[in-house]
């Protein structure tokens, strides 16, 4: 073994630990097989931590996490703590801190799976939403003027440094010159009504082509595009866009490819750590029932070997959730599967024992 990889785990919330086990169970069994070094760091974070003694991520956390190698993250999200305080607080502080400024979102519908689009299978539905992670609306700016009086203001602004647009749009530009598709990327903005932010991701996005002459581009309006997913997904290959559009396309994204138990994501920088989460949430009332769907979490996993450039480890993994959702799983649903949280895990492990 060269490398020996230093791997954070943040379990998280309710199902998030389940999932985690399973994504460590697929780890383990693909490490075996391709010679991966790896050594596990657990951290307890989230909202049990937060309600017994009031922490949420503290400084030394931070510092530990900003030295792995890769962070594997189950879910924050409590349902006894207010909505804001564990997201901001863990997740998003781990954005910001961690200069995480990539938010990656394959949307794939693989064979087996269902997509509520009619008439849609796999081969329309496979494209990248590369996410801006750490600015726009999530950067907290704002305020009240007046608070709960009748003259009340409430100011959320969204902020947009040309560096940060600048960063995200470059990376998307290289993403999409290395992905084996089309060498198609679209921005995705607001272009008519939003005439400082979208103008100013728009001459970036511009400038930034003339480096990539073998990408072909395209603008469309968020309300159009998301549109566009639905009515033909075929059309794209990689979009770019701001944090809050990013959010709520990569929603439509998720259930198009199958659903929240499928969908996984990466958050990077380029030049530091990265994290790799399920994007469903912590779903609590599934909570110790082992009936939530445990691809989501593996195939973060998948993502995070990819990203190591342990491509061998990667593609086996990619066959075996392949081979789970092709041969076994009947539904991707909590409680529909026609398994276990663990069951999946173990079909996976034994896809990946078989791998030849
Ligand atoms: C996501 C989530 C988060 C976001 C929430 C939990 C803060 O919806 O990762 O997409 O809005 O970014
Ligand atoms: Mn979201």
């Amino acid at each position: 073994m060269s490398k020996e990889y230093n791997i954070a785990v943040i379990p998280g919330d309710c199902t998030g630990p389940e999932v985690v086990d399973e994504g460590i169970k697929a780890l383990e069994a693909v490490s075996l097989k391709c010679g991966v070094g790896f050594k596990l760091n657990e951290f307890s974070l989230g909202g049990a931590q937060y309600i017994e003694n009031g922490t949420l991520l503290p400084e030394d956390i931070l510092q530990e996490l900003s030295e792995m190698d890769a962070i594997f993250l189950g879910a924050i999200g409590h349902p006894d703590v207010k909505p804001g305080i564990l997201e901001i607080e863990i997740l998003l502080k781990l954005r910001f801190e961690l200069d995480l400024y990539i938010n990656l979102r394959p949307v794939v519908l693989f064979p087996g799976v269902d997509t509520p689009l009619k008439n849609k299978g796999p081969e329309d539905i496979d494209f990248v939403v590369i996410r801006e992670n750490t600015e726009g609306m999530y950067a907290g700016s704002g305020g009240f003027f007046r608070k709960k009086t009748p003259d009340e203001v409430a100011v959320q602004e969204s902020i947009n440094t040309r560096k940060g647009v600048e960063r995200c749009i470059r990376y998307a530009f290289e993403y999409c010159v290395n992905r084996n598709k089309d060498k198609h990327l679209t921005l995705c903005g607001k272009r008519n009504v939003l005439l400082y932010e979208s103008d100013l991701w728009y001459r970036v996005f511009n400038e930034v082509q003339k480096d990539y002459p073998d990408v072909q581009t395209e603008y469309q309006h968020v309300d159009a595009l998301c549109m566009w997913i639905i009515k033909n997904p075929e059309q794209f290959d990689v979009i770019v866009t701001n944090n809050m559009f990013g959010d709520i396309i990569t929603d439509i994204g998720a259930i198009i490819q199958g659903g929240l138990g499928i969908a996984a994501g990466g958050n990077i920088n380029p030049e530091g750590t990265a994290m790799f989460e399920p994007i469903g949430g912590s779903a609590p009332k599934y909570t110790g029932m082992n009936k939530i769907n445990p691809l989501a979490a593996i195939s973060a996993v998948q993502m995070m070997m990819e990203y190591l450039g342990e491509n061998d480890a990667a593609k086996i993994l990619l066959v075996a959730i392949k081979n789970v959702l092709r041969n076994d799983l009947k539904n991707m649903e909590a409680g529909k599967m026609g398994y276990g949280t663990s069951e999946v895990g173990d079909l996976v492990v034994s896809y990946i024992h078989n791998h030849i």
